[in-house]
């Protein structure tokens, strides 16, 4: 269960937070908190309990003249072990490319981070009934040159649309994505789409959890807003490790 911090938090309230949340033993759930860079430095130093850490973005290089970038190096030199990549807000926002995240995670892979790919649709291509074929071409755009995978990769599935809106894609088009994304991931690589974990994303929250964590086909969950408060973040964990032990 992993908490995408956005640019949100400042290091006492990220610090009430973790260690808030730091006595929780969930047995079947990891939980991950990708704060802002900056914080990166401090994560290791207070008590996260079992929970770790990742950034939200990497460069593609190590080190290097790349003003206002942070290395796959660096956050692993911090202690991070994860590295979000894709996110919807850097490629909308920053202009990522699916060319870039196969660099990066490379990148990833070479300084021990596990990166977790996100990909999704935007409203306009669902609305227009394209969303499974661009859910295909983020995934091969960054993942074909990859080929075979053999280190640790996730997958998250956040429909734009349903980021920071209240709105959630239903249970039923988020199953059919998740076993879309298997399908794909299986015919690039036998196998790699029933060993992938694939993370749904978007408004998830306390109310809606159960529905979505009991399905097979939705192995955890990608938070942001509701994993900004420790008592909905604690009760999201116990639900997903509820519907894990069931
Ligand atoms: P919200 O949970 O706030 O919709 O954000 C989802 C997200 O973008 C997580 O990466």
């Amino acid at each position: 269960m992993a908490g995408n911090w956005k640019m949100n938090l400042l290091p006492n309230s990220a610090q009430t937070l973790v260690e808030a949340l730091s006595n929780e033993k969930p047995q079947h759930t990891q939980v991950l908190y990708f704060p802002s860079a900056p914080l990166l430095g401090c994560m290791a130093q207070w008590n996260l309990g079992k929970a770790q850490f990742g950034s939200q973005n990497i460069y593609s290089q190590s080190s290097g003249a790349f003003t206002g970038e942070i290395s796959a190096e660096l956050v692993h030199a911090l202690g991070g072990q994860f590295t979000l990549l894709g996110h919807s807000e850097r490629r909308t926002l920053f202009g990522e490319t699916s060319a870039q995240l196969q660099d990066k995670i490379v990148a990833a892979w070479k300084h021990q981070l596990t990166p977790i790919l996100c990909i999704g649709e935007t409203l306009e291509e669902r609305e227009s009934a394209r969303h499974f074929e661009v859910i295909q071409h983020q995934l091969l755009d960054s993942l074909k040159k990859l080929l075979p995978i053999t280190s640790p990769l996730i997958l998250a599935y956040e429909p734009v649309w349903a980021i920071g809106t209240g709105k959630t894609a239903s249970v039923d088009q988020a199953v059919e994505v998740h076993q879309f994304i298997r399908s794909v991931l299986n015919e690039l690589q036998l196998g790699l789409g029933d060993s992938t974990s694939i993370l749904y994303g978007g408004s998830v929250n306390a109310g809606n959890a159960g529905e979505l964590f009991s399905q097979s086909d939705i192995d955890g969950g990608l938070v942001g807003g509701a994993s900004l408060k420790s008592e909905d973040f604690r009760s999201i964990i116990h639900i997903q490790d509820q519907c894990l032990h069931g």
